[in-house]
């Protein structure tokens, strides 16, 4: 009741934050335009991409520890030991890592770098989580749009993440007790994602990347059930199947959408560039990896996993975070993720086509 208190003390306070943030928005707006704009990052999608969208009393991981133990330091909302996705591709282009939407307003002086509107656990479609799907999280940006928060020279210099790394998959036979996915989903999946692709061009963005699905059959999700030894051919096949339909698709969406106007539309594939550390991880200075870094100490627990009456932890991490490529059943570590960076950076010019 106390903390209730003096959480609605702090509401009167907390609108004024808000109600002023939204005025200096459009006012910063056309101050910035004047000048030269700078590049803007906006993301969408899960927690491949999440820098701290989902809540932090949510059930999932993100905001427990050991999660953030190597960047920031502490749990604050990355589904990893440290940086992500984003993170890498902001460092890339440049910019800040953007803000997550759900802090915009405590924050407003980093809204010109954009905002990551991505949450973990979510998909093109709704799934286990609560949190908003692809659309509503394109509803969001398009609101700021209209409210003139950026204007349409930032939008033209601005790129977008677009991470969708099989929640609706795993929600999808969750859901049906399913061992197999139907092509007809697997259709339904992409034609959102292109859609959503579509979306986000339509408002403005002249260079997206969008990330190809990761061999999902070498996740230690799957791995665990040969004690970390080996992919599962099954599942990687059903990943390179949605990734040639992604692709499919936009090129398709290229040829009808953009008539050379210079736009980019990318695909990040991350099918590829996890396959090329896994299979060679000392090239990257990993020396774990298949084993994940933090593990429930047994199948009931995971990372990050407390006993709820004696607050005993239980969940172990390994000695050394920086040589593990997986953090989690699904995430990668900060090192994973710098190796598929640099993959990305060094085997393909996609990145390139993003400046
Ligand atoms: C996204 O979520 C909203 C709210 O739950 C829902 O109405 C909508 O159908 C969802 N969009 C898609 C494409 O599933
Ligand atoms: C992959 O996993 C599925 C589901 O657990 C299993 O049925 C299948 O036999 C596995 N395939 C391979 C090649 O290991
Ligand atoms: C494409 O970029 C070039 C070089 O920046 C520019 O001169 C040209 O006007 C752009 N074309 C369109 C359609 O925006």
């Amino acid at each position: 009741m106390a903390s209730l208190h003096r959480l609605l003390s702090l509401v009167p306070l907390l609108l004024l934050i808000i109600l002023s943030a939204q005025n200096l928005g459009s006012l910063e707006a056309e101050a910035r335009n004047v000048k030269n704009p700078t590049k803007l990052l906006f993301a969408f999608g899960d927690s491949y991409a999440d820098t701290g969208n989902v809540r932090r009393d949510a059930v999932a991981s993100s905001w427990k520890q050991p999660y953030g133990i190597t960047f920031p330091g502490k749990p604050a909302g990355r589904f990893s030991n440290g940086r992500v996705l984003t993170d890498f591709l902001a460092k890339y282009l440049g910019v800040r890592s953007p803000v997550p939407y759900r802090m915009r307003n405590l924050m407003p002086q980093y809204m010109k770098y954009g905002i990551n509107f991505a949450y973990g656990g979510t998909g093109v479609f709704n799934t286990f989580s609560a949190d908003p799907n692809m659309t509503l999280q394109i509803d969001f940006f398009q609101a700021l749009i209209r409210d003139k928060v950026y204007s349409s020279a930032e939008l033209r210099n601005s790129v977008a993440l677009v991470s969708v790394a099989g929640n609706d998959y795993s929600f999808y036979l969750q859901r049906n007790g399913a061992t197999e996915v139907t092509p007809k989903f697997m259709a339904s999946v992409v034609k959102q994602t292109v859609k959503n692709v579509a979306r986000i061009h339509a408002l403005g963005v002249k260079k997206i990347a969008v990330s190809g699905l990761q061999p999902v059959g070498c996740l230690p999700k799957t791995t665990a059930l040969s004690s970390f030894s080996q992919c599962n051919s099954t599942f990687n096949d059903f990943a390179t199947r949605h990734n040639n339909l992604l692709r499919r698709g936009l090129v398709k969406l290229k040829q009808q959408e953009t008539n050379n106007d210079n736009s980019s539309i990318v695909i990040l594939d991350l099918y590829d560039s996890f396959m090329s550390v896994l299979n060679h991880p000392s090239s990257y200075k990993i020396k774990n990896h298949f084993k994940p870094c933090c593990v429930g100490l047994s199948s009931q627990y995971a990372c990050g996993s407390v006993d709820d009456k004696s607050m005993v932890k239980k969940y172990r991490v390994c000695n050394d975070p920086k040589s593990a490529f997986f953090w989690d059943l699904v995430h990668p570590t900060q090192s994973g993720w710098h190796a598929v960076y640099s993959n990305l950076r060094a085997t393909s010019n996609v990145l390139q086509q993003l400046h």
